[in-house]
């Protein structure tokens, strides 16, 4: 039997209507607006409402990629949900998402969480279930509201992050070379304290001591992350393109995990690519983790910088820290 392709049916996007601003953080800690974009390129992120969880703005992204594929809730029988602000620590989002969408109970559905890369890891994992032949049709989805899991006193981390979720439909077609063509997933896992919640796990269950702390939210040691992140970037793109025997400017367009546009430009520079190949979206949404990847996909094949035929590269880094790159033919 010849081995069928894996390709993106449709895309859908969604991000909360509330719009925090620099100027807006500059009232509520010692920042501003010049400082934040110098350093990171971000002017605004959304923020999701009190009564939004992250299975909602899953809900909304997974709505908009079914309507764009033409493919009907009941003909998912896989959603692989990347997320690490699920709904609750227990059971995963992606039930929630399937019951609110309407999805069969014979559907397999569960979370996966390798943070800013989840994406490209849920990505791989659908792709290769539905490859085995047992599944036909998944719903993969990025989704989070960082919001929850923000320290809103400190001033070096809350500036970067936002809410919202990105999602996929994926199929698959005879048609031989289209699609998902190659992935490389690996992580870093000595380096785990460069980011990371200690609260709420196993380690350190949530306590009046850990509460007090503010434990619960995320630790991140900014400058060493930024090393890192643009050195596994460079090197998750190179692995990949090296595999396939292609050279960097054969790529279309970038689409880089959205977390500081300086991270960009420095793999643009390292790549010797036009920063104009890469997909920025990361001014109006800040850092989304596992949605970055899926909301500037979905932006891009709308605003038509993503045709027929076209070869995309999606490279991610993230807590863990996980790295991953996909190419991606059109
Ligand atoms: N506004 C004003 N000043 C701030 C600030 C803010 N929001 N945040 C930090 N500062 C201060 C620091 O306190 C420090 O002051 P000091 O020198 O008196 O101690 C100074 O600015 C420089 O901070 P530094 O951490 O050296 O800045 P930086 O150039 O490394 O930029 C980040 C900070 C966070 C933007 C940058 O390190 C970064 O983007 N790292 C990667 C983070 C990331 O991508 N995380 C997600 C991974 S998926």
């Amino acid at each position: 039997m010849p081995t069928q392709s894996t390709v993106i049916l449709g895309t859908g996007s969604y991000a909360p209507e509330r719009i925090l601003t620099n100027e807006d953080l500059s009232k509520m800690v010692d920042t501003s607006d010049e400082w934040i974009r110098a350093r990171s390129g971000i002017r605004e992120r959304r923020i999701a409402g009190p009564e939004e969880a992250t299975s909602d703005l899953a809900v909304e992204a997974a709505r908009r990629a079914l309507q764009d594929s033409g493919v009907a809730p009941g003909e998912i029988d896989l959603i692989v949900l990347a997320t690490v602000t699920p709904d609750y620590p227990m059971p995963s989002t992606s039930c929630i998402v399937q019951h609110k969408l309407g999805i069969p109970t014979t559907a397999a559905c569960f979370d996966i969480n390798a943070a800013c890369s989840g994406f490209i890891y849920a990505l791989d994992t659908g792709c290769a279930m539905l490859s085995s032949g047992r599944y036909k049709k998944a719903l993969i989805i990025g989704a989070e509201k960082l919001s929850s899991v923000v320290d809103w006193q400190d001033r070096g981390t809350c500036m970067l992050f936002g809410d919202g979720a990105g999602a996929v439909v994926v199929g698959l077609s005879e048609t031989a070379g289209v699609g998902l063509i190659g992935t490389k997933l690996g992580a870093l896992g000595e380096d785990t304290d460069l980011l990371f919640i200690p609260a709420g796990g196993s380690r350190m269950p949530t306590s009046a001591e850990s509460i007090a702390r503010g434990d619960q939210f995320i630790k991140m040691k900014g400058k060493e992350v930024f090393k890192l992140a643009v050195r596994v970037m460079e090197e998750a793109a190179r692995d990949i393109l090296e595999q396939h025997g292609l050279a960097a400017h054969q790529i279309d367009l970038v689409i880089p995990h959205q977390a500081n546009l300086r991270i960009i430009d420095a793999i643009a520079q390292y790549l010797e690519l036009p920063v104009e190949r890469f997909f920025v979206n990361v001014d109006r949404y800040g850092n989304t983790s596992a949605a970055s990847i899926p909301i500037a996909m979905d932006e891009a094949r709308r605003s038509g910088r993503i045709k027929k035929g076209d070869l995309t590269l999606l490279v991610a880094f993230g807590a863990g820290l996980t790295y991953g790159s996909a190419l991606i033919r059109w």
